[in-house]
């Protein structure tokens, strides 16, 4: 009896095996085993933004298609850091003693590269994306994903600048404007402002700064910014700049809510082209917005990884992908 419940419990014993095996054969598409899955780590400066959102999305979506198609199979692991540094630090951090095999990374903070220096450090193929660090040389297992955001200021200036007037609505020979700013440690907050006014002031356009905060790329901030400098300075404005989109959707409640009219006693551009805001432009109660093309974005920085991964050597270390201005002419293309 005992010698028959032993060779019952080694059959099942077998059974269970043969179990466990089929089940890591299936576990990913084509048959792959553990040993074809890459871990892939990536850092979100902040989930609850509206750009990152749609960036994180296309991300995990290069992959999962490829995924479908069977072969290496990619495990993504997504965090969000909450705009904090000590909670993304942690979050890289842990990611490079896990011995991720790559990782995507969005700084919350570029002005110190202390955490750049620890990905480097770790050898972790690293493509950073969205906040450029200034000045910074990447190593040979790293690189850097983004936009030019000279030129998205550029183009901002360039919309109010093709307006009747020249963005001089009331005809007294000074274009006034508010500036809405995104996180001012941030090159693109930076040169958004920047370049925006540049573009007026080089095409001779005189410009007069009545306002200028920070509304750290957020909605409900911009809203409140734009609400209090309307109710400051009232019909003297004439532009409302706000670095992105986010801060734009804001800025054109507080807008209606003054009862002032865009495209008539104002205007208003953003940067993204959110498809609410190509909407908007194309209904006109936005005046302009510029395409941040998260899609070209993340399929560049997933291509990147690709290729750090297989090894290859990237000689351009800094990868733009092209702003595209977005006007009424234009704006149906972007809504998707
Ligand atoms: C910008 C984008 C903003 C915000 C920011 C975060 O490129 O225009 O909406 O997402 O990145 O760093």
């Amino acid at each position: 009896m005992k010698k028959l419940l032993s060779i019952l419990l080694a059959v099942l014993m077998v059974f269970a095996l043969v179990g466990c095996g089929k089940k890591d054969d299936n576990s990913g598409n084509g048959g792959s085993t553990s040993s074809d899955t890459v871990k892939i780590g990536v850092a979100i400066y902040q989930f609850d933004d509206n750009f990152m959102t749609l960036y994180r999305q296309n991300i995990q979506k290069y992959f999962d298609d490829l995924n479908a198609k069977g072969g290496t199979q990619y495990e993504l692991t997504i965090v969000d850091g909450a705009n904090d540094v000590a909670t993304q630090t942690e979050q890289v951090n842990t990611f490079i003693s896990q011995g991720v095999d790559a990782m995507i990374v969005n700084l919350v903070q570029t002005s110190s590269p202390a955490l750049a220096k620890a990905v480097e450090d770790s050898g972790i193929p690293t493509v950073f994306i969205n906040r450029e660090i200034a000045d910074y040389q990447y190593g040979p297992k790293t690189c850097y994903v983004g936009a030019d955001a000279r030129d998205s200021g550029t183009y901002q200036g360039q919309i109010i600048y093709d307006q009747p007037n020249h963005g001089d609505l009331n005809g007294d020979g000074v274009v006034k404007y508010i500036m809405i700013m995104g996180d001012p440690e941030n090159s693109d907050a930076k040169f958004r402002t920047e370049y925006s006014i540049k573009y007026l002031t080089d095409n001779n356009v005189a410009v007069e700064c009545l306002y200028q905060e920070t509304g750290m790329w957020d909605q409900a901030k911009g809203q409140e910014l734009v609400a209090s400098a309307l109710n400051s300075f009232g019909d003297d404005i004439e532009v409302v700049f706000c670095n992105n989109d986010g801060m734009a959707l804001g800025a054109a409640q507080s807008i209606s809510a003054a009862g002032r009219k865009v495209g008539e006693d104002i205007y208003l551009v953003g940067v993204d082209a959110l498809t609410e805001c190509c909407e908007m432009v194309k209904a006109g109660t936005m005046t302009g917005t510029v395409l941040n093309d998260d899609m070209g974005q993340a399929t560049a920085a997933c291509e990147s990884v690709l290729k750090l991964l297989a090894g290859e050597e990237i000689t351009q270390k800094v990868n733009y992908v092209p702003y595209v201005m977005v006007t009424t002419a234009n704006a149906d293309q972007y809504i998707k």
